[in-house]
């Protein structure tokens, strides 16, 4: 248990697939079960500015809250909210953009990745890319900033986004007194990427994915659908090279994977049989989440509860915050 403390921000973007929680979500959550203080968000208006349909943002957000409580986080442990319902985060907003150079904001990956798209295309390089868009960086600063965050476990694309936000405490600090404290990114370890059932990486955009939440005879169907190759269950088989054994290899005990990979290197395990073992673990481990999750999805008021109560004690340290950043920029502290 470290005495740091640990924030992220989540986006609300639909039901998570397995290689999501292997890549992201199982590794957040014991981040935060080893940091005294960690911070868990919903970063419903950095969707907003891609998300222009309210029904969607407001299901979306539903279930991004209703997976990570049934996965396991802990809202007595973590603090858990959603993001618009913690003003000050947008207040010091305001604040940091009057220090931070829009030069900063020209250099965004994330917007030039769109200036690069349109200008490729030949369209005007600004199509399409509203404010939100472009001061993103300045948001997701305010986000850990306010939190006097230490550590920001993220992935790799949203390294860029710490070292802007630790820049922005930066100027603040140093045009007025310290107030922040620079935060540090600490990369998700991740690297195995999980296949999907097809053996390219798991995605949604390859629908190959196997979602965390879903009944049991769905799951069966869908890991029955593993491709493999034509070989008898009696010929040896090279684990390494075979879209079971790596799921598997994710989600069972360390005995259980050590006896799977000796049994398809002896020879004798069949795929069927291997993927009545693979759906068995699939089955233990979200089997009760699935059943969470829909008991929160049908009781969105035990959502907003749980993220109300998380949102009064992200706002105690967020007003602390601002009331510092206000008075070293020479405004009245917060009422
Ligand atoms: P998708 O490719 O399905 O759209 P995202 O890009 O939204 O998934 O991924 C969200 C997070 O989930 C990523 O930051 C990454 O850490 C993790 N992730 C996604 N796909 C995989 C995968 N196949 N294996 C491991 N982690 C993954
Ligand atoms: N930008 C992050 C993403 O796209 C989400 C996010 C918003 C975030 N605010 C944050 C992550 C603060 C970490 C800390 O995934």
């Amino acid at each position: 248990m470290t005495g740091k403390t640990i924030l992220t921000g989540v986006k609300p973007t639909g039901a998570p697939h397995i290689g999501n929680y292997i890549g992201a979500i199982r590794p957040a959550l014991q981040l935060a079960a080893t940091h005294k203080k960690s911070y868990l968000f919903i970063a419903d208006y950095h969707a907003l500015n891609a998300v222009h349909d309210p029904q969607a943002l407001r299901q979306d957000s539903y279930q991004v809250a209703a997976c990570w409580l049934s996965l396991g986080l802990d809202p007595e442990r973590t603090v858990f909210y959603r993001q618009s319902d913690v003003p000050e985060i947008f207040e010091l907003t305001t604040l940091l953009s009057a220090v931070t150079p829009k030069g900063l904001m020209d250099r965004s990956h994330a917007y030039k990745a769109v200036v690069d798209k349109n200008t490729s295309e030949g369209r005007d390089a600004d199509a399409d890319v509203n404010m939100g868009l472009y001061t993103y960086p300045i948001l997701m600063a305010a986000d850990i900033l306010m939190a006097q965050t230490d550590i920001v476990p993220v992935g790799k694309d949203q390294v860029q986004h710490i070292e802007f936000a630790r820049d922005m405490a930066g100027y603040f600090n140093n045009t007025f007194k310290p107030v922040f404290k620079l935060p540090e990114y600490q990369l998700e370890k991740g690297g195995a990427l999980l296949p999907g059932i097809d053996g390219r990486k798991m995605s949604k955009s390859y629908n190959n994915h196997i979602p965390v939440f879903m009944d049991t005879p769905a799951r069966k169907k869908l890991v029955m659908k593993i491709v493999t190759d034509s070989k008898l269950p009696a010929e040896p088989k090279n684990p390494d090279d075979n879209i079971i054994f790596q799921i598997y290899a994710h989600m069972a005990s360390v005995d259980e994977v050590a006896s799977m990979r000796e049994a398809f290197e002896k020879g004798g395990l069949g795929y069927g049989d291997a993927k009545q073992a693979l759906f068995q673990v699939l089955e233990r481990e979200f089997e009760r989440p699935t059943q969470l999750y829909n008991e929160y999805m049908a009781n969105p008021a035990r959502i907003d509860e749980l993220l109300e109560k998380g949102a009064e004690q992200a706002r105690i340290i967020a007003r602390n915050t601002l009331s510092m950043a206000r008075m070293a920029a020479g405004l009245k502290p917060l009422l």
